[in-house]
């Protein structure tokens, strides 16, 4: 049964979505090009050749897209900042329009009564920044406090829920080490280095955050996957527990003043670029932690394959996605128990979930999607377990608010809540969407009736 009594009161209900995925005008205002922009640009990076330049046209269309925040009941809405539409060159002179879109998206959600939950960098880094190094490079965790500065004393009178980084795992190991995501590296010098430089710039920026405003609740944001041996051989169950390093306990442990997991520095054997007080700056306290959740990993050895020497097994007869991830909504609860009781984290909020499934038009113009709703319905209640468990879990944002540009994937890929024609634009609330805000107006009345 999906029970969703357990969830408190004051359960934050939202979606998400990132800056790249959905904004588009790319060389408006004075926006500079991040490193999606040139990854999208090379060929045979993205699927079908589909590039960021247009994605939703939130940037002009955010007015509508409130609309649809309102339709869906939202008390909150997670988005990206784009840094290179702030400080289009990574560093130096701050472009006032790039501000001033954020200015307006940020005022019309306050008069709305949606809570904004900013991300200072959803992997749009200054193309400029990455020709001086990117995150490999100390200079780029400096530079991004700096941003993160601005940012804060800009946005910060109204914007009070941020997070830090969107999961540095990604940028780091995919985008340095598995080189299928921008900048598009295999190197695992590069991606260890660009691990904790990710990591000190989220310290820079909690520090600029604190700075700007006392009254600011700050967190980061990881995607995390429960690793599990695929049989009992010792092979494998030491390739899970390696697994669980390089997935979760490395985006943890230095965050929760427990430094990086020994067994991974030996194993990946790379210098760690660490100066005094680094580790100090990367795990002072936090407000809330982030989780994103979108599948388990059943893990088996893999001697000859990159670090961590460890794969995924694909496990026949169970319910995918169309992005082939298995649909697991233990997974999401088991994390959520593991925050609470191996890291203590204060609050959690999930702050993506949802699934891809090709959904279509129907003649009636109605988008259905039951596979989506079951999905949704099933990761709640994997929510309100945990909750009764004494995980405190504080709200949850739907991936995505809209279908986008699900990186490497294009177009091809649709998360979204609500369908987007991309030749017209048009968007329409799916059957997912539209429980959703079924669920979000029960637990209102539910709240109100306790109350
Ligand atoms: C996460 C990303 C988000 C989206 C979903 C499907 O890894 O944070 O931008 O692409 O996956």
């Amino acid at each position: 049964m999906n029970d969703l009594s357990a969830l408190p009161a004051d359960f934050a209900w939202g979606a998400a979505t990132a800056a790249y995925q959905i904004e588009g005008a790319v060389d408006e205002d004075g926006r500079a090009p991040s490193i999606w922009d040139t990854f999208s640009h090379t060929p045979g990076k993205v699927v079908g050749g589909d590039t960021g330049d247009v994605a939703c046209d939130h940037y002009h269309r955010w007015p509508e897209d409130l609309d649809l925040m309102k339709a869906l009941n939202l008390d909150t809405y997670r988005f990206s900042i784009a840094w290179p539409r702030i400080v289009p060159q990574g560093a130096g002179a701050v472009n006032a329009s790039g501000l001033a879109f954020y200015d307006r998206l940020v005022d019309a959600l306050l008069e709305a009564g949606i809570t904004p939950n900013a991300t200072l960098y959803h992997w749009d880094l200054p193309q400029a920044q990455q020709d001086r190094g990117g995150w490999p490079e100390r200079e780029t965790a400096e530079r991004f406090g700096e941003y993160a500065a601005v940012v804060a004393q800009h946005l910060g009178d109204r914007v009070k829920d941020w997070a830090t980084l969107n999961e540095p795992l990604c940028s780091a190991w995919i985008g340095h080490l598995e080189g299928t995501m921008a900048p598009g590296w295999t190197d695992l010098t590069a991606a260890v280095r660009a691990s904790f430089h990710l990591h000190l710039g989220h310290g820079l920026a909690v520090q600029a955050l604190r700075a700007a405003h006392s009254d600011l609740r700050i967190g980061i944001v990881n995607n995390l996957s429960p690793c599990e041996p695929a049989t009992d051989r010792e092979a494998d169950v030491a390739a899970a527990r390696r697994a669980d390093g390089h997935t979760n306990r490395w985006w943890l442990d230095p965050i929760h003043g427990r430094g990086y997991p020994q067994d991974m520095v030996e194993l990946y054997g790379v210098d760690m670029p660490i100066r005094d007080g680094d580790l100090e700056l990367i795990s002072a306290p936090l407000d809330w932690l982030g989780l994103n959740y979108y599948f388990r990993q059943v893990i088996t050895d893999d001697p000859t394959g990159p670090a961590p020497y460890a794969k995924m097994v694909y496990v026949p007869g169970v319910r995918r996605t169309a992005m082939d991830w298995e649909v697991s909504a233990d997974g999401l609860e088991q994390l959520l128990v593991r925050l609470h009781e191996e890291y203590n984290v204060p609050k959690i909020f999930v702050t993506e979930n949802g699934s891809a499934y090709a959904d279509t038009v129907g003649p009636d113009g109605q988008v259905d999607d039951p596979e989506r709703v079951q999905y949704l319905e099933e990761h709640l209640a994997a929510c309100a377990r945990a909750v009764k468990q004494g995980v405190p879990l504080a709200g949850y944002y739907a991936w995505s608010l809209l279908d986008n540009f699900e990186w490497a994937y294009g177009y091809d890929k649709r998360f979204g809540l609500v369908h987007v024609d991309y030749t017209t634009q048009k968007r329409t609330v799916k059957g997912s969407g539209r429980k959703y805000a079924d669920i979000i107006a029960a637990h209102r009345r539910r709240a109100r009736r306790a109350a």
